[in-house]
């Protein structure tokens, strides 16, 4: 089927999944490991926010891959970068020898980066292993060991990254011991938290509450001169599309600095442009010390870095290195990737189009009780679902988890491709490029799976 990327509304020729897409599903059961697969919609082709599947029926995609498509599907720049850097040199070992595009890419990071001063890259191809790099440069560049961070934090799943994780117990039962010396404490969450505060209407009492518990932490089991760094998402993302009080951020920063604790800010989900600022960190007015992304830094193809202040550099060689990292083809996705996002506006439309597809979830959320809460920043949106008539855990409704399955399987049957967050939320991350009549055509098939589950 031949697409623009422009369609608003999914075209579907067969029931889903189709009888191609269950064939690919059923030698997939057999034949791959099992990880996180929520629906047997298949992919052959995408431009944009919209995708072919093996049946040929056309679906809008508001998952993004997972938050990696900023740029959309395919993007013809994107791709004539990698295919043009594939002609001339698909990899060299940049960690171990030299090419211009690493040291292009890490000066442009560099320029962006919220990071106070001169700023380094480390290259690395996932978020985890951004995460990886960020516990090994903060500790060695402190000497200390242990590590504060959030309940409801996804950092990634290697034995380092998952020490930080504290997202779902499935990620971490069976794997102990990970990383030791991470104490977690509770995310100033608005819409349901151990302090039971109306953050929406007490910010400041609820970010107080939260700094609290971190000053009892250091007073009992996590010395601050002990401490390295405190790993935080902006926004938490596979805890459900959290955005902290405006305030706490500050507050957090405050109280790293007079600890001598560095504040490393995991953007791998946040990141380039997704919450309609480049970095989700710049909406809270403050920088951290390193900076983890991946995800939408190559639009697809696999790349990652933590960006770190300079000073915090590996003082000797070996320290850490990998095969991988900073890969030329990479290099030029994220390039590229960089070059749309900057001369297509997409951070700024980012901003515009969340302000309405934040409209849009608003009426949602007026029209049914079931959803508790809408939340997010630009194009990273939320809505969390809930049994009104219960009381759950931080005096909110009961969570729903049900019934958020149950939506998200009739969106996609219907053509709109969303993914779950948190316990019992339902994400909408379209790429950056979408219209305001893409939003519309997808709000409609959100509108009448959610009629279905009335
Ligand atoms: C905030 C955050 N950090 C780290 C990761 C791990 O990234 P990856 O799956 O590329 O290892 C994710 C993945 O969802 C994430 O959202």
């Amino acid at each position: 089927m031949a697409m623009t990327g422009k369609e608003s509304t999914p075209l579907l020729k067969t029931a889903l999944p189709g009888p191609k897409s269950k064939a690919i599903v059923a030698r997939d059961d057999v034949a791959l490991a099992t990880t996180t697969k929520t629906a047997p919609v298949t992919a052959v082709q995408g431009r944009g926010v919209v995708i072919e599947d093996a049946d040929g029926n056309r679906l809008l995609d508001f998952a993004a891959g997972i938050g990696v498509l900023n740029t959309g599907h395919c993007h013809p720049k994107v791709v004539a970068a990698v295919q043009g850097q594939a002609s001339r040199l698909m990899h060299f070992a940049g960690t171990d020898f030299y090419y211009e595009q690493q040291v292009a890419l890490a000066e442009r990071l560099g320029a962006i980066a919220p990071i106070k001063g001169p700023v380094k890259t480390f290259y690395v191809q996932s978020g985890t292993e951004a995460n990886e790099a960020a516990i090994k440069v903060t500790k060695a560049a402190t000497g200390r060991q242990m590590f504060l961070a959030f309940l409801g934090a996804f950092h990634g799943r290697t034995q380092g990254a998952l020490g930080l994780t504290a997202s779902k117990v499935r990620q971490k039962e069976g794997f102990f011991p990970s990383m030791p010396g991470v104490v977690h404490t509770p995310f100033p969450n608005p819409y349901r938290n151990p302090w039971r505060i109306d953050g929406y209407d007490e910010p400041q009492e609820l970010a107080n509450r939260a700094i609290e518990a971190i000053e009892v932490l250091f007073e009992t089991v996590l010395p601050p001169k002990d401490t390295a760094a405190v790993f935080w998402e902006p926004v938490q993302g596979e805890g459900g599309y959290v955005v902290p009080p405006k305030m706490f951020p500050k507050m957090l920063r405050k109280l790293c600095d007079e600890n001598g604790i560095l504040l490393a800010a995991d953007e791998v989900q946040t990141g380039f442009g997704r919450t309609g600022k480049m970095f989700a960190t710049e909406h809270f007015g403050i920088t951290a010390d390193t900076v983890s992304v991946a995800k939408a830094m190559g639009s697809g193809y696999p790349i990652g870095a933590c960006l770190l202040s300079a000073k915090l550099d590996f003082k000797q060689k070996g320290q850490h290195s990998n095969t991988y990292g900073g890969n030329v083809l990479g290099c030029a996705a994220s390039l590229a990737t960089l070059d749309v996002l900057q001369g297509e506006k997409l951070v700024e439309n980012s901003a515009k189009m969340g302000a309405h597809l934040g409209k849009r979830l608003d009426e949602f959320a007026k029209q049914h009780a079931f959803i508790g809460d809408h939340r997010g920043l630009g194009l990273m949106r939320a809505l969390e679902f809930v049994d009104p008539k219960k009381k759950g855990v931080g005096g909110a409704p009961k969570a729903d988890p049900k019934l958020r399955d149950a939506i998200e399987q009739a969106t996609w049957k219907r053509g709109l491709i969303t993914l779950g967050c948190g316990k019992n939320s339902l994400r909408f991350i379209p790429a950056l490029n979408v219209t305001a009549a893409q939003i519309d055509g997808a709000m409609d098939v959100l509108g009448a799976a959610l009629k279905s589950a009335a």
